[in-house]
Parts: structure tokens; sequence; C-alpha cells
């Protein structure tokens, strides 16, 4: 296990979990490619390299051009004749764009480095094992050093470059990607997750072919446009079998990820920062990292795929105490009351939320300066006394006087013109001297890059943190990045403007957790446009899409938990008519939707019937006897969630396989349904142990469950009676479950939804 150097094949192999990965020292020169995939016990796989080992430049000397364009490569470079897709880009002082990296050294040695000012993945020296390879181009003294960490017990391997100028001059990065896969054979689709606004993570497959498929932002932030997930995938992938190549970038600015087949029968997929709008000036004497790619292969199609990203980013992203525990159940009065609110509202609200089981009280937009609506007040970070008497001090003491935490939004990196913090700096905004920006949401973006500009801000925050007792921070961010322009840069920095701006947001998450441990911290950015494993590394939760709607939500939350694991997905039950989309779906289907996330409430609990808040009370306590499940179980897709037709169904499994939570959405009723049910295969149980149904919600019940008490139900197990039980209760074997499957039985209704709990009968 770990990572192997062959010496005489000058060739390094790299285990991870079931998953092997080769490369080799080529033609005393090159780092190329040769091999992904399956675990394999070699160490030298040269032979795969065929053909392309007849024109390496040492031997057909004058013919170099033609191997560079058939080079699977590591770390690709353009202008020698690889005209695909390159990682690294330079331009000298001399205006010459060219670079030649040679293989140089390598070093291995256990446990991850951390990456300067950046999030990224962790693991000590048991869990990981971390291989550098230093490539040189002696003409320019340009170092790059390539990381590769493998996670033993995960099929993951980590990426990301170190570019070091040791030369006397400046050298400007045009591009300096994180990770390239040359893969061998053209068979592929490639998937990727595009959206807009309320609709993120749409899943996309096409079919691989010369034609570059790009997936970008250049936003700013990740996007809803689209996501920083690109996989390779054999034509016959599934949920449960073929090949799966994905790469997931630890950032959230300006991404690029491309896919094209290449002219000698491989396909190149790259993903790093986008190098549009970027170029870096490196100093004599200093370097530059990127960020981290993440690279997971199964060769058990998109659920193994799925499984080992959220086992991958509970364990070793997500490093805020919170990641592994219980979140309170919140309701949040954005859709309860938008900016109208005040004080006496506000209690009403989390009195009757109380009462229900809800456990914080979360205050949206509208708190501050003078915040009446969205075109003024950001940047002013201290109370508006006019709407919430007595100050955030009193708000929180009378809400904790309910048994209710208290949660408070902020939108840190924006201004309003209409602001104190505009009207004293407006040289502080990203915006291009003697041009007019332009606003978006009434609002500019303020120039984290500088450091004073930071510093104003988190001051102004750390001051309403210290003197009210908040457990809470949602932090937004409402628009995209226009006008690059910042007053503090000089013009041969401008283009660095973007990532900067990245690594200054960075920095103040950075800092807030470090201020405040405790405090448990959901991101945002209109819905889920930065929803990505840069921000889950500070924040264990990110609110997934401002489309609350359920229906909608199934298609948004499988395109989303494709990487992101279900306990980070913010997730919330609205009022209907949905404000998105004017959709009235049930109150129970709305709960179980949430349920796989982190669950919450975005409506006015004091407007519903007592028939509704009853719902709540019992929503709140199948959180409790859920959650867990849901937070560390194994995900598994029962159907095509991503594009549902008339059901949708998913599974979490515990890892120990005791238990199942099945939910099953109907979209669409159809009469023929009534009398056959749908057949669902169930996935990752024990083959050799028996289930029953311990609980099922909103559906046909089978006899003896729900109303059952957990106490009863282990009495009946201790009887050790088998087969059907003399209770009703059937007893069925793991095995049977997932080869004849189970018969879901459907009930008339659109959009109706079941929750069936599969408990392991105790031997
Ligand atoms: C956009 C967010 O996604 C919403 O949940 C809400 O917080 C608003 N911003 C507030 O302005």
């Amino acid at each position: 296990m770990g990572i192997i150097y062959n010496e005489k094949a000058k060739s390094f192999k790299l285990d991870a979990g079931n998953s092997s990965y080769v490369m080799q020292v080529f033609d005393n020169k090159f780092l190329s490619h040769i091999y992904y995939g399956k675990h394999v016990p070699d160490t030298d796989m040269s032979y795969l390299l065929g053909p392309i080992s007849g024109v390496a430049p040492s031997k057909v000397p004058g013919f170099e051009v033609m191997a560079m364009d058939a080079l699977p490569f590591e770390y690709p470079v353009p202008g020698l004749g690889d005209y695909r897709d390159a990682c690294l880009e330079i331009q000298t002082k001399t205006g010459h764009r060219v670079c030649e990296l040679e293989y140089d050294s390598y070093s291995i040695y256990s446990g991850k480095p951390k990456l300067d000012g950046l999030p990224a993945t962790f693991g000590n020296e048991k869990e990981c094992t971390t291989l550098e390879i230093v490539c040189k181009d002696p003409l320019l003294n340009l170092e790059v050093v390539l990381r590769y960490t493998v996670f033993e017990e995960l099929n993951v391997i980590c990426r990301s470059s170190v570019i070091k100028n040791k030369g006397s001059e400046e050298i400007y990065l045009k591009c300096a990607l994180s990770a390239c896969l040359d893969a061998s054979g053209q068979d592929y689709d490639v998937l990727s997750l595009h959206g807009a606004w309320a609709k993120e993570c749409q899943l996309t497959r096409q079919s691989v072919n010369a034609n570059r498929v790009i997936s970008e932002s250049s936003r700013g932030v990740t996007s809803a446009q689209s996501s920083p997930f690109m996989a390779l995938v054999s034509k016959e992938v599934n949920e449960t079998c073929g090949d799966v190549y994905a790469m997931n970038f630890v950032y959230s600015g300006n991404f690029y990820a491309s896919c094209e087949a290449g002219q000698s029968g491989s396909t190149r997929m790259v993903m790093g920062i986008n190098p549009n709008n970027f170029t870096w000036k490196l100093e004599a004497d200093s370097l530059f990292e990127t960020p981290e790619v993440v690279m997971v292969y199964s060769s058990e199609g998109l659920g193994a795929m799925t499984r080992t990203f959220h086992d991958l980013y509970r364990n070793h992203l997500i490093r805020c105490p919170y990641g592994n525990q219980d979140r309170p159940i919140l309701v949040n009065n954005w859709e309860a009351t938008y900016f109208d609110f005040n004080e006496t509202k506000l209690l009403e609200l989390a009195t009757e939320a109380s009462k229900c089981g809800i456990e914080m009280l979360v205050l949206d937009d509208g708190w501050f300066g003078a915040r009446s609506i969205d075109d003024r007040g950001l940047g002013d970070w201290y109370v508006n006394e006019d709407k919430i008497k007595g100050g955030l001090g009193k708000l929180t003491k009378d809400v904790n006087g309910l048994s209710m935490k208290f949660g408070l939004w902020i939108e840190p990196e924006m201004v309003n013109p209409n602001s104190d913090l505009y009207r004293e700096h407006p040289d502080w905004a990203i915006q291009i001297p003697n041009r007019t920006g332009k606003l978006s949401r009434t609002q500019y973006v303020l120039d984290w890059s500088r450091k004073e500009v930071r510093d104003s801000v988190y001051a102004q925050i750390k001051h309403v943190l210290d003197n009210a007792h908040v457990e809470y921070i949602k932090w937004d961010m409402n628009r995209h990045l226009t006008d690059l322009g910042s007053y503090d840069l000089p013009s041969d920095r401008q283009q660095e403007l973007s990532h900067r701006y990245v690594l200054g947001v960075y920095d103040i998450m950075n800092r807030l957790i470090t201020d405040f441990p405790d405090l448990l911290y959901e991101n945002c950015s209109s819905g889920g446009a930065r929803f990505d494993a840069g921000v889950l590394y500070y924040s264990p939760q990110i609110w997934a899409s401002d489309d609350t709607d359920a229906i909608e939500r199934i298609r948004i939350q499988a395109g989303t938990s494709l990487c992101f694991p279900l306990s980070s997905m913010g997730s919330h039950v609205s009022a209907v008519p949905n404000h998105q989309t004017g959709r009235i779906t049930p109150f129970e289907t709305r709960g179980i939707v949430a349920l796989s996330g982190t669950f919450g409430y975005e409506l006015d609990v004091t407007k519903l019937s007592q028939e509704e808040k009853d719902l709540i009370k019992k929503q709140t306590k199948m959180f409790h006897k859920y959650n867990h499940l849901v937070r560390n179980g194994d995900l598994y897709r029962l159907s095509d969630v991503f594009h549902p037709e008339d059901y949708a169904c998913w599974s979490v499994v515990s890892k120990d396989r005791s238990e199942a939570l099945i939910t099953f959405v109907q979209i669409h009723s159809r009469p023929g349904f009534f009398a056959t049910g749908t057949n669902i295969k169930l996935q990752g149980l024990d083959p050799n142990a028996k289930y029953y149904v311990e609980q099922h919600v909103g559906g046909i019940e089978p006899i003896g469950t729900d109303s059952e008490s957990v106490g009863d139900q282990e009495k009946r197990q201790a009887s050790g009676l088998g087969g059907m039980e003399s209770n009703g209760v059937q007893q069925i074997s793991g095995a049977a479950l997932m080869n004849g499957g189970y018969v879901i039985q459907r009930v008339p209704g659109d959009y109706t939804a079941q929750l069936l709990h599969f408990v392991r009968v105790k031997e």
C-alpha cells in the first residue's frame, strides 16, 4: 500500500484504497501518466505506452513534436507540440511563453502537508502518504513540485502543485492548473454539474470527443451555473457498475475543468484555477501554490464514487467540531418575514417554533444598519435598534429564555453604495478607477484582496459576536464579481485580483472559526452558488438552494450530494404555495425531503394550522431519530434521482448495515401503480441478515409498524421469531431485499412521499 518508486523503471506507483495510479519518467525526461484504475501489483507498466515509445525524442531525433502530442503527461505545458489543454503556461519578461519541464527528483513521506492560506483535505501519518515530484526548467530556473497524497483506505488521490521561481527575474503565470489526467482510451462520457439560481447542480452527461468539453466559472465564486466537478465515466456507467474518474476542486472561486479526446487515442481531463482573468506575477525567489484537486476512482459506478467523496469530506475535510455532531433544528425567518420584522415578531416566531421542537431561531437579512430593504445597509454591521429594540444582546437572551439557540445572517463581503462604509471608503469596492461599477442587487463586492478592508469588516462582525450569544452564523454572498479592478494593486498585478479575493475570503473564514471555535457555521451564496469543497473546509453546512420546493429539491440535492455529504446540505421545510415555484406539496413530503439534509424550517410557524404544527412535532422527533444515520451513513441512489420522472428513491444505510432509511417521493400519480406498487431493489445491506420495516411514514403501513415503540420492537426481536412473525411483521433477508427488491405501495396523489426504516433483526 502507499507509494512505491521503481528505480530501474523510473516509475511511481500510488495505491489508494483498491485503486492504483502509475507514472513514469519517459525518455529520461518527461513525467508521463501510464495507468489509473483497479489495483495492480506492477510498478512498471511502461509497456502500455506501446507505439508511443517508438517516437521518444531521444530515439528519433528531429521528430520531438510528434511525441509531444501523443504522450500522456502528468503536468502538461504548451508550446512544444502538445496542443491539448495545458496545466502550466508562463510568460517571461522577454515576452516568451515556452517552458519545458524535466523530471528532476522525488520524495515520499507519511502524512499530508497543509496548503498555505488554502483549504485542503487533511490526514495523519497513518492515514495518508505523500509523493512530491520535482520537475525543472533549467533555462528559466523554474521548479514545479507536483504533490500527490494517497488516502490508504479510500480510492482518493489529492493533487496540487507548487511553482517556484528560482531565477533572478519575475515570471508571469498565465495558467496554473492543479491536475491533469491523461486517461487511456476515448470511449467515455463526461459528467458535469450546471444550473442557475434556484436550479443548482443539474447533472449533465455527454460524449467525449475531440471537441473540448468545458465546465468553468469566471464569476468570482464557484457559481450556480457550473460546479467544479468533472468525471470521465465509461459508457456503461450507472449507479452500480462502470469506471469513474472524478475530479472535484477544493476552491471557491473561478475554476476551469475540461475534457477532450486527443489525436492519439487518450482522453485528457484537467482542473484548476480558471486562466481567464488570471495572471500571477511570480517574483524572483517566490512561489505559487495551486489549490487542491481531489481525484476519486470507482470501478463500481457512481454510487461508490459518491460514498468515497462523502467519507473523505466527512472525515478529512470538514474541520469544525460540528462536522460529526448533532446540529440544532433551526427556523430561519427569511421566507417567513423577509425584511418585515421586529423583535416582537421574531419572539412570537421563536415561541411557537420552540413549542414544536425547533431548537434555534436564525435571524436572516435585515437586522443591521439602515437595512429596511435590500438597497442599503450592507457594510454597516451594527444592529438596527428601530427594528430590534434593546439590541441583539437582549434578543438573544429572550430567545435563549425559550430554550432556543440564536443564529445570525451576515454578508460580510458586500457593500451597498447607500451605507456608511461606502460613503467613507468608496475605493474599498472592487471597481476600475473612473468607471462606474455595475451594481447587482444594488451592491458592490468589497475588495478583500486588501487586508485593511478585511480587517475593518471583520472587526465589526467580531464586535457583534463578542456582544451577543450567537451560536450559528449564516454567511451569505449575493452577487458575482464584475469590473475587476483593485485600487491597491499595481497594473501588473490587477489580474491577480480574483484569486487574491478568494484568499481574502478564506482568511476571514479562518479567523472566524479560530476566534469562535464553537460557532456552527453555514455558508450560502444566493442559495448554492458557493457550494464547494473549499467552503466546506470551514463550514460544515452550506445552503443548497433558494429553491425550497420539495420536488425541485430532489434534483438539486441529488446533484449536490453527488460529491457532498447529506450532513452538509442545507435543506428546509418551507410554506406553500412555494415561493419559488408556486407548487403546493404536502407538508409531510417537504419534511421527508428536507430530512435528507441538515433539516430546518423556513416559514412563519405562527401562521400554521394546529395540524401543521403537530406535523412539525412529529418531524422534529423523526429528525432526532434518523439524523445520526443521515449524517454518517452511506448514500445509495435507488432510482434516477438526477432526472426523476414518476418517482425518486434513495436510501441511507448505516456503516454497520444494521439499518437503512429509504425515501420514496411520488412525483406523479399514475393509475396502474396502485395495483402493482413499485419494486425497489435496495443496496448496501448485509445479504445474510434479516431486516424488517421498523417505521413507515406517509404510506400504507405494514401491520405492527410506526405506532410501536422501540422497546416493543426490542422485546419482539428478543423473542427470536423468524420469517413472518406472529404479530405480522415480516422479516426479509438483505439478499432478498437487494435482489428481489421491496414493493413500495403507491398512494394516490401527486407529490406524496414515504419514509421506510429497515432495521436488522438481532441474532
Ligand atoms: C440569499 C439567500 O440564499 C437567502 O436564503 C437569504 O438569506 C437572502 N439571500 C437574504 O438576502
